[in-house]
């Protein structure tokens, strides 16, 4: 589906590579003039001196609310407002439960769940002015369980039902949806888990396997969504939790 952003403006949070990458290229695609976050200014330098002229800088650590806050607003001031927010930054620290440390169960719910609030929170007084749109990365893993990743799994099921609890306070004004996305190859995947494995052709084959479609997603087919609901084609749509996981959280696979 061919999606028309002209004259919108669209800011990514994690815009820099991965997922986030992805949805930027096709927000600038469809037209849309796009504010990129990424965590150093370095990053989101380098990131956006090959997006083209539609492609600003705006960097900020997203899991502090002061960040947040000073970033969205530049991020509305360099474009004049703003049309759609995409929080996309996020972390995983896999690892069992009798491991985990307060510093990881912070450092992902600041990332994960606080960041998405605060940056949602900062630009509320840009999107009621242009009845505009918010679209989070929740996951499957905020949808069921998955052993070896309890503190992700509470971030994401944290966005999911945040996700609800804004579309009903920000309504009518600003829709609030969210994308669960399966496993994507992306390097919180590919290098994180698959190649930071004894066997990497194993794990990815075992990845695969946890979905009907029997393969990982690619980046671009999750931006497809995001652009989907932050598009016009989903003005009825807010609430939402959209699962694009190759059927993973359908139910019981075929024995
Ligand atoms: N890859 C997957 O399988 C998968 C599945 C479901 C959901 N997700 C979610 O999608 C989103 C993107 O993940 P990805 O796979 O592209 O991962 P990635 O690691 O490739 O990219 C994550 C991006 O978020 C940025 N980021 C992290 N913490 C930040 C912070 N505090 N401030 C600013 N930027 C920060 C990173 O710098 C990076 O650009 C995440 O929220 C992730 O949880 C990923």
């Amino acid at each position: 589906m061919n999606f028309d952003f002209s004259g919108k403006r669209v800011l990514v949070t994690g815009g820099t590579r991965g997922i986030g990458r992805a949805a930027v290229e096709a927000f600038l695609a469809a037209g849309a003039q796009v504010a990129v976050n990424g965590r150093t200014e370095e990053s989101t330098h380098n990131a956006v001196a090959i997006l083209g002229k539609n492609a600003i800088p705006a960097p900020g650590d997203i899991s502090r609310p002061d960040a947040c806050r000073a970033m969205v607003s530049h991020a509305a001031r360099q474009m004049d407002g703003l049309d759609v927010l995409v929080n996309c930054a996020g972390v995983a620290h896999g690892g069992p439960v009798d491991e985990v440390t307060e510093a990881v169960w912070d450092a992902t719910l600041d990332a994960n769940l606080k960041g998405t609030f605060f940056c949602t929170q900062a630009a509320l007084l840009f999107l009621r002015m242009s009845k505009g749109n918010v679209v989070n990365l929740a996951s499957d893993a905020g949808l069921i369980g998955e052993v070896g990743l309890a503190v992700y799994c509470a971030s994401k099921g944290g966005v999911v039902n945040l996700t609800r609890a804004l579309a009903l306070e920000l309504a009518p004004d600003i829709r609030v949806n969210c994308v669960c996305p399966g496993y994507v190859d992306t390097d919180m995947v590919r290098r994180d888990v698959i190649n930071a494995s004894a066997h990497p052709d194993q794990t990815e084959a075992a990845l695969a396997a946890s979905s009907p479609l029997n393969r990982i997603a690619c980046p671009d087919e999750i931006a497809s969504a995001i652009l989907y609901l932050a598009s016009d084609a989903a003005r009825f749509v807010t609430g939402a939790a959209l699962q694009i996981d190759g059927g993973t959280t359908a139910g019981h696979p075929r024995r």
